[in-house]
């Protein structure tokens, strides 16, 4: 049994013994990568039982990131939706401002009980290479992160930072240079030097065991809201949110409600996806809305693709949601209904951004604000005494061009 994850087994079983969730995950790789999987599954696998690893992750969480994240009540924020209270999960609160260096420490701990020398990472937003290259910094890695060049035309403020902390930034100028050509990038990479490099990801997506790792790592948030409403005698939630890219904040919120089994039967997990500015403009990040099943980067799910099953640029304002696939586990979710997953569009993560700022005082990640925007609606679906989780995976301040840009706070 795990010792890191206690609620990882019993009501829904996870992924079989290849890595797929249903018919979704799986390893859809060319034959010079699957030893370095199976070699990563086998190490996993024997971290994930061992006491030590979860202690010295544990420590990391509480001593490092700041763990426990609040559950902060938004008091304000509840009334100008409509709902009787707003609990947000403060992710923005880790250290780096984002939920990503869950994952990271967790990957790169990892690596070193491999004896890798080396990671590599791919970004979007530069959340999680910024977090890879704090923690390579911390753990004595050597560490290189590759990135599409219009989000490191988008994220400037990320991309001096992660340089700042001794990583490599490397431009990834194919396709729209957006987090998929640098996914793209990064694994072709790691195929050349998978000797001394471990590719820590970012998200919940790849070939098995990436999904499942990334999963466990980022569980700290589920399991820690369980616990704090217990602390504060909540008993019942109406719904909880996050946002969803490749989707491992919001994994990582769900995947405990999931495994609880009977005891959250009664609340509705909601994913927000990026519509982009429209569902039928072209312009959008909706795969599980409007995508249909595909292999993309090593793993079958809902993918944006062509009738040739090419993926299709995704699109969204924020960098952190223009994937166009997401995480099986995600899309195996949706199937089952343990999940609902609604698009929400730029012009309406712009609205959530700006009420929250403005009611208490938390800038957002524009990823974090189309979670925001679902309040309205559950508000009007579970009425004004409703209890609703949000976990707010980022913290803002990588985003304040684009907000500026698009005329937010009178400018
Ligand atoms: C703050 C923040 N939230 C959410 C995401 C989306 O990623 P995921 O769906 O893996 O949580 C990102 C990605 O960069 C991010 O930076």
């Amino acid at each position: 049994m795990s010792t890191l994850f206690p609620n990882a087994q019993e009501a829904y079983f996870g992924p079989d013994a290849e890595g797929f969730y249903g018919p979704y995950g799986g390893r859809f790789v060319p034959e010079t990568v699957m030893p370095a999987l199976i070699e990563l599954t086998a190490a996993y696998k024997e971290a994930r039982e061992d006491e030590a690893f979860a202690a010295e992750l544990t420590d990391l969480y509480v001593n490092y990131v700041g763990r426990e994240t609040p559950l902060y009540s938004a008091k304000r924020l509840a009334e100008a939706v409509g709902l009787g209270r707003v609990l947000l999960k403060r992710e923005d609160l880790c250290h780096t401002g984002a939920h990503k260096i869950n994952n990271t420490l967790g990957q790169c701990l990892l690596a070193k009980r491999m004896g890798k020398k080396r990671v590599i990472a791919e970004t979007g937003a530069g959340q999680h290479g910024v977090a890879t290259a704090t923690t390579a910094a911390l753990m004595g890695l050597e560490c290189a992160v590759f990135m599409g060049v219009e989000d490191i035309r988008r994220q400037s403020l990320n991309v001096y930072k992660m340089r700042l902390l001794g990583a490599e930034v490397i431009p990834v100028d194919e396709g729209s240079g957006t987090l998929a050509n640098a996914v793209t990038a990064a694994l072709r990479h790691w195929v050349e030097r998978v000797e001394d490099t471990f590719y820590v990801l970012g998200s919940a997506v790849g070939p098995h065991p990436y999904p499942l790792m990334v999963r466990d790592f980022q569980s700290v948030i589920g399991n820690e809201i369980i616990a704090q409403l217990a602390e504060k005698n909540i008993g019942h939630v109406d719904a909880v949110c996050a946002c969803v890219g490749g989707g491992s904040n919001a994994i990582g919120t769900f995947y405990p409600f999931v495994s609880a089994g009977a005891q959250f039967a009664d609340t509705e997990l909601v994913g927000a996806e990026a519509a982009g500015k429209g569902l039928d403009t072209g312009e959008t990040g909706a795969s599980l809305t409007l995508g249909s099943p595909g292999i993309m980067h090593g793993f079958y799910s809902y993918l944006l693709q062509d009738e040739a099953g090419n993926p299709l640029e995704a699109y969204s304002i924020s960098a952190g949601l223009d994937y166009p696939g997401v995480g099986p586990e995600h899309a195996f979710f949706k199937d089952e209904g343990f999940v609902r997953y609604e698009p929400v569009s730029d012009t309406e993560a712009l609205k959530a951004f700006e009420l929250l700022t403005l009611t208490e005082g938390i800038i957002p990640a524009i990823e974090s604000s189309h979670a925001l925007a679902l309040l309205p609606g559950l508000a009007e679906k579970y009425g004004p005494q409703a209890t609703v989780v949000v976990t707010l995976s980022g913290r803002g301040d990588k985003d304040i061009d684009i907000v500026r840009e698009a005329g937010l706070g009178g400018e």
